[in-house]
């Protein structure tokens, strides 16, 4: 037999390493992963990225802990993989936490390893994205892990507004865990594979003697829907990457960037279906996402948050190739009006765009806040100040379309001049006013209605005169509180035209260490 070389004999300790890393946990293990309907580490890296991108670092790491057996058990790796690769041509780092490996649990090396692609993210200026995957802190490692945790909240709020960050949750993600998804910009979840909660069902059932699954209790559908911790549910993992990459091509790279733009070709951007899209009864409902479409880039609209607080819409869409953020009022659920949650989603969604210099589209129809003791006891003056605050401080180009009701505390909020709004447009259907034509009428006639012969003639009589006066855009336009009452189907037109005339907007907030935002 030909004697093997030096050269060929490292060659094969380092294949040999290589096939090592690469098989995770093992056969068996990845068995399990598949048979749960779930993708490894690495396949999930090979769906999210441009083919052939991706660049591993990291690969033979291993833990350096001597107890409960953990001396005997190494994986070259340690549970995570960790990198970098390119999405649609820009480079983004990932990394991958690996369920066949300890259970993609934390060590102190494997936060080590998040820490460290983080820390080129941050200094190259590109997004962060986090697939989690894990039984949370590696339990034989005890502080080590927590720290390792910490370090990686720390880092996940420095880089908070300087580079995207998105965590997709595709497996368990529980304890203290959950706080690095929570930070960062947005959280993606698969229907029947992934939950997060704080404390899990055993502790739950002991604590408060709830009987509830994993499921119910922090599955995909409940954060989509009750809690809005996820902004995304996917029906299995592939849908869930190339959400990722879908989402990722609204953003810029980093803070100090533009959002991407896409060629476009201007034709007529006349959009008549718009003239019928407004009920002839101002209390009838009609879906805003109608208007949305009509506005925006054919397929452009990608809604964020789309099963929570569905009384607004947010989400990204491209106007004339130009990436936007829109938030609108939804009439067609609750008549659109501003709550809790829907102040919650729509603020967070503000400070995203604000902070990643995508221009701001709000589409207004809403009657005012919600009443009623729930929203006044879990404080709606708080919450709702948050989106009053949000669009206060936003400094990228912002323009409104008040396409029906404007009222109250809620015209205000909802991105007006006097906040700092660009430009302002009106339908002619649009009503401004303190609050709608009954209920002014009932408050501010109260006297002569109930001297009057027959009072309901006279309150229908002195709704009629208000409503004249006030449910229609001129008041305000007289003022220039409304820069122009347009035909709905000239909107797209002025859009476009506006955005480009906003291109170079600079605005400055004073110099302060930071605000505070009513939390
Ligand atoms: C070390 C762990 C682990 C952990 C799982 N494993 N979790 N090893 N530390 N936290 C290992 C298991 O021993 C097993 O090893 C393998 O991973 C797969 O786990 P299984 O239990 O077989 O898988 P499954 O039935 O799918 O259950 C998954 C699970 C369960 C629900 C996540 O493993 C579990 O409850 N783990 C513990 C979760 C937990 O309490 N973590 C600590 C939370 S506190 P083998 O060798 O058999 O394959 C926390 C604090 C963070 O995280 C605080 C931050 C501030």
């Amino acid at each position: 037999m030909e004697p093997v070389s030096a050269a060929a004999s490292k060659k094969e300790l380092l294949d040999h390493k290589n096939a090592e890393a690469q098989s995770g946990g093992g056969e068996k293990r990845i068995k399990a992963q598949h048979e749960k309907g779930k993708l490894t580490a690495r396949e999930r890296i090979l769906v999210l990225v441009d083919e052939g991108t991706f660049e591993e670092i990291g690969k033979f790491v291993v833990h350096r802990s001597h107890d409960f057996g953990l001396e005997k058990e190494h994986y070259l790796g340690d549970g995570v993989v960790t990198g970098y690769g390119k999405i649609n041509g820009r480079v983004v780092y990932i990394f991958a936490q690996d369920f066949t490996v300890f259970g993609g649990s934390l060590s102190e090396t494997h936060a080590e390893k998040i820490c460290r692609i983080m820390d080129l993210a941050m200094k190259n200026g590109a997004p962060v994205i986090g697939l989690n995957d894990s039984g949370g802190a590696r339990i034989q490692e005890g502080v080590l892990s927590l720290a390792g945790y910490a370090d990686i909240f720390y880092k996940n709020t420095l880089a908070s507004g300087v580079i995207p960050q998105i965590s997709a949750v595709m497996g368990p993600c529980a304890g203290g865990a959950v706080y690095s998804p929570a930070i960062t910009d947005f959280i993606l979840m698969v229907e029947n594979t992934s939950y997060m909660f704080v404390t899990g069902p055993n502790v739950v059932k002991t604590v408060t003697h709830e009987e509830v699954t994993s499921e119910e209790l922090g599955g995909a559908m409940t954060h989509a829907t009750k809690s809005g911790i996820t902004h995304f549910v996917s029906p299995n993992e592939v849908e869930c990457l190339l959400a990722i990459k879908k989402l990722l091509s609204y953003m810029p790279q980093n803070c100090e960037d533009d959002a991407p733009r896409l060629p476009y070709t201007p034709g007529n951007e006349s959009r008549p279906a718009l003239n019928s899209i407004i009920p002839d009864n101002a209390n009838q409902p009609y879906d805003m996402r109608e208007v949305i479409i009509e506005l925006s880039d054919a397929n452009s609209f990608f809604e964020v948050h789309q099963n929570f607080a569905e009384n607004i819409v947010i989400g990204f869409s491209r106007i004339a190739g130009r990436n936007i953020g829109i938030v609108a009022n939804q009439p067609a659920v609750l008549a659109g009006v501003l709550d809790i949650h829907a102040s919650q989603k729509a603020a967070r969604f503000v400070r995203f765009c604000d902070s990643f210099n995508i221009p701001l589209l709000v589409l207004e129809d809403v009657p005012g806040f919600l009443p009623g003791t729930d929203q006044e006891w879990n404080g709606i003056i708080t919450n709702g100040a948050k989106l009053l605050y949000a669009f206060c401080e936003a400094t990228v180009p912002r323009i409104t379309v008040i396409t029906r009701k404007a009222y109250g505390g809620a015209y205000d909020v909802m991105n007006s001049k006097h906040i700092g709004a660009d430009m302002n447009f009106a339908w002619p259907t649009a009503e401004i006013a303190v609050m709608g034509a009954s209920g002014a009428a009932e408050i501010i006639f109260k006297r002569e209605i109930a001297k009057a012969e027959n009072p309901a003639e006279k309150l229908q009589e002195k709704i009629q005169e208000y409503t004249d006066k006030f449910a229609n855009p001129y008041r305000a336009a007289y003022r220039g509180y409304i820069d122009e009452v347009i035909y709905p189907e000239q909107t797209r037109e002025k859009l476009i035209r506006a955005y480009e005339m906003l291109e170079n907007k600079v605005d400055v907030l004073p110099r302060k260490k930071h605000g505070n935002i009513p939390l």
